[in-house]
């Protein structure tokens, strides 16, 4: 395997499709731990209808992350404050595609002047979150196509790296 750097661009009409399935591979392939198998399909489902994921995409500030020039995973920043989809396609887990994916969602809110963002996790997903300085706040369950899932809001303050003297 290459041991290339994922590389980032915006999300383009054309990328609905391998976003689409990005979504369900990573919901079938990497949630199973938290997750039951009728969770994982209501959850999966929101990429049923191809032109209201693409537009859920296209409306919000998307990033696809890429190796060699291939979408491996992708984010999305709803309005200024809040990070709505992380998604990393399970062949390509564990090789920082998140991790560069939301380094720029969060690079990229703060010019914009957010302070705090936040994400509703998933179980899988909240150690991700905490281990880039998330702080889980509160428990939720949603109700998605007839199934409760539950994941934790955690916000992050983007104030420190802001500030006048900050590094970066
Ligand atoms: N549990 C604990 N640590 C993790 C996990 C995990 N599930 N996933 C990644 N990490 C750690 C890595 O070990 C790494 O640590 P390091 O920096 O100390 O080496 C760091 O987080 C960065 O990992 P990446 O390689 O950037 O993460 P990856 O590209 O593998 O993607 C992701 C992580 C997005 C959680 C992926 O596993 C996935 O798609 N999961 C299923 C879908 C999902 O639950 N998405 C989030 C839904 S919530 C939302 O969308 C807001």
């Amino acid at each position: 395997m290459s041991s290339a750097q994922p590389a980032l661009r915006p999300y383009l009409p054309e990328d609905a499709a391998v976003t689409a399935a990005i979504f369900v591979a990573a919901i079938e392939q990497l949630t199973a731990d938290d997750y039951s198998e009728e969770q994982q399909e209501a959850w999966a489902s929101a990429a049923d209808d191809d032109a209201k994921f693409a537009a859920r995409l296209a409306g919000q500030l998307t990033l696809i992350a890429t190796l060699e020039s291939m979408p491996v995973g992708f984010a999305s920043l709803k309005g200024p404050d809040h990070i709505d989809m992380l998604y990393v396609h399970p062949d390509y887990v564990g090789r920082g595609a998140a991790a560069t994916l939301i380094d720029a969602l969060e690079k990229l809110a703060g010019a914009r002047g957010t302070l705090v963002l936040t994400v509703d996790a998933s179980d899988n997903a909240a150690e991700f979150f905490a281990k880039r300085g998330y702080v889980a706040k509160q428990r939720n369950t949603v109700s998605i196509n007839g199934e409760w899932l539950a994941n934790t809001t955690m916000t992050k303050s983007l104030a420190d790296a802001a500030a006048p003297g900050a590094s970066s």
